[in-house]
């Protein structure tokens, strides 16, 4: 009898024993949970994470210097080198103000494809657009300068137009966006049309940054331009548009208000 007690205990030991390492195993065995996951609890971690990380955007892809680098910078302080011409110019098939053949109607491949793209875009939003003015030689530059000089004076003429050599019109990535009825043409009113607006929210999702933003005088030397966008690619333009910053600012550039 006292034999059999013993073998009664000793089982019933045991299969607590096993019931204890039943627990144990499972409990090892269920996948992790943490309250920050973002499927909410009772989802498992990856404990191996791959492609969360935020990689850090390269800003030496491209050169800031060279003319024909899409992520070219010119400004007051930063002229073109003297007589530059781009050598890849046509006119985009897009609405134009002038006739396909003239200069100032055409733009670097590139950014003229980049462009049909974006007016085809402003399209499906029931906008039309119009190329109001693309490159612009030197030479078509002075011409342009001097007469807002003899309109309003130097100062005046200084703030809204870059002088012959320093105007990123004369890269073929700049480029003058209106409407199709023609109003508030390069006008601060444009800003208010739905044109405006919308170039404003969406030109950086075709490659494209406004250059001169309101409030930027004091940094790129020119009153706000709401028609003037500018072709870097759509990684840069990106990278702008969410930073709120201008070029100048991004790369870490001085301002640039005045000519040396
Ligand atoms: N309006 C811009 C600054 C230019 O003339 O290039
Ligand atoms: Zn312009």
């Amino acid at each position: 009898m006292q034999h059999k007690k013993l073998l009664l205990v000793i089982m019933i030991l045991a299969i607590i024993a096993v019931g204890c390492y039943v627990i144990w195993h499972n409990h090892q065995q269920k996948p992790k949970v943490s309250s920050a996951s973002p499927y909410g609890n009772g989802a498992p971690v990856d404990a191996t994470p791959t492609s969360t990380t935020a990689q850090a955007f390269d800003t030496k892809q491209f050169s800031i210097e060279e003319p024909t680098s899409p992520w070219v910078i010119v400004n007051k302080l930063r002229p073109l080198p003297n007589g530059y011409a781009p050598n890849d110019l046509s006119a985009p098939p897009v609405a134009l103000r002038l006739g396909k053949g003239t200069d100032e109607m055409k733009m670097r491949a590139e950014a003229g494809s980049a462009l049909k793209e974006l007016f085809g875009g402003a399209n499906v939003a029931g906008l039309k657009l119009l190329l109001v003015s693309g490159y612009r030689s030197q030479a078509s530059q002075k011409a342009l300068h001097d007469m807002y000089v003899a309109q309003k004076g130097a100062a005046a003429a200084d703030t809204d137009s870059a002088r012959a050599g320093y105007s990123e019109h004369q890269t073929g990535m700049a480029v003058d966006v209106g409407n199709a009825s023609r109003t508030c043409e390069v006008d601060p009113c444009f800003a208010n049309t739905p044109e405006g607006k919308w170039l404003k929210d969406n030109a950086y999702k075709f490659g494209f940054v406004i250059r001169y933003p309101e409030n930027k005088q004091s940094v790129t030397g020119y009153v706000y331009e709401p028609w003037h966008i500018r072709y870097v690619g759509k990684d840069l333009a990106k990278q702008i548009y969410d930073s709120g910053k201008t070029l100048e600012e991004f790369f870490g550039l001085p301002s640039a208000p005045d000519y040396k």
